[in-house]
């Protein structure tokens, strides 16, 4: 049976989604090129990224490896030249594929391609849904306006919306919350503010110190509450980085893997990789991969760890 996302109201410390299979999940980072500038980014940019020849051959190491589902992302994954072709390429292979866009956008052709097949979910940022504010977030004009279009234009319950939840916007999450779900997208994804922090941001050099307080934090847990009770059955609201959960378990490098645009693959995309980014730097996808799961037995060292020890509370059930 084909690999779908579980659709599901959840808490969890990971940011990579369940999957019904429990499969191996790759975040690949097709380009840091990006159209808008949002001030928490945690994406490098490296101003190159690899012809299109090489990222079939990533792909079809991640066919080779037998990867349930990529999520292909960026920057804005949208503006990689090759991008059909990869998101092609993996379908036709049982790949699942999420596309993870900013949703500002227009691309006729891969919009053709995901309403044609039930192998590709897309996540759209929504940060607020005021127009202006939009403006200021994404540093550029009639965001939100084109976000509209883009969920007009895709099928619906194969979409869900992120919102990274920053000082920027903490204020804005009901609202959002409630737009999504008169636009009939089915799932929320609320996200902490996170990051590597021995890589640069994009626009600041640790985009973690836009992260919400404690107070702001209980608040938004007793709204995600009262939301999840009237939007039972219509949409399913997720949280992750927030807090850890009892049933979390770190799979880097063993079933989640992350490969950045120069095609290098590490544990995690959070995974504290300095040493990982040596050891991996000459290695082809599926021989990194192989390595990963051999020589990584339990949950890596990583920043999820420092931050994970210093975490204020833990979810003592899975939220539902
Ligand atoms: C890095 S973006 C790449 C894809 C696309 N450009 C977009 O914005 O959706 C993927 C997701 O990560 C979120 N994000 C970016 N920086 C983040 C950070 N520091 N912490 C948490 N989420 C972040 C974005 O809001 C977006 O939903
Ligand atoms: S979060 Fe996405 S849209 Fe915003 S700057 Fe980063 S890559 Fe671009």
């Amino acid at each position: 049976m084909a690999t779908t996302s579980i659709v599901r109201n959840e808490d969890q410390f990971c940011v990579y989604r369940a999957v019904e299979s429990q499969g191996t999940r790759v975040l690949w980072e097709l380009t840091s090129a990006c159209n808008l500038k949002c001030d928490f980014c945690l994406v490098e940019i490296k101003r190159r990224h690899l012809p299109l020849a090489r990222a079939l051959e990533i792909a079809d190491d991640l066919i080779a490896v037998r990867v349930d589902k990529v999520l292909l992302s960026g920057g804005e994954p949208l503006l990689y030249p090759g991008i059909e072709n990869v998101i092609r390429h993996l379908v036709a292979h049982d790949i699942l594929v999420k596309l993870l866009t900013n949703g500002t956008v227009e691309h006729p052709a891969v919009f053709r391609l995901i309403r044609q097949s039930n192998s590709i979910e897309v996540s759209l940022s929504i940060p607020t849904v005021d127009a202006d504010e939009a403006d200021r977030i994404f540093v550029s004009k009639g965001a939100l306006a084109k976000i509209a279009g883009t969920i007009e234009a895709l099928p619906k319950a194969r979409l869900n919306a992120i919102c990274a939840v920053s000082q920027l916007n903490v204020g804005r999450v009901g609202e959002v919350i409630d737009w999504v779900a008169d636009a009939g997208v089915p799932c929320i994804s609320l996200t902490d503010i996170f990051k590597d922090p021995t890589s640069p941001g994009r626009f600041r050099d640790d985009c973690r110190d836009l992260r919400i307080g404690q107070d702001e934090r209980r608040m938004l847990f007793d709204l995600i509450g009262r939301k999840r009770s009237q939007y039972r059955g219509r949409l399913a609201i997720r949280t992750t980085q927030f807090a850890v959960n009892n049933h979390d378990e770190c799979l880097a490098g063993r079933s989640i893997f992350y490969v950045d645009s120069m095609g290098l693959v590490l544990p995690c995309t959070i995974t504290d990789n300095r040493d990982w980014r040596n050891t991996a730097s000459r290695m082809r996808v599926r021989n990194a991969i192989a390595f990963y799961r051999q020589a990584i037995s339990g949950a890596p060292e990583s920043s999820c760890s420092a931050h994970l020890a210093s975490l204020p509370f833990q979810f003592g059930t899975s939220g539902h």
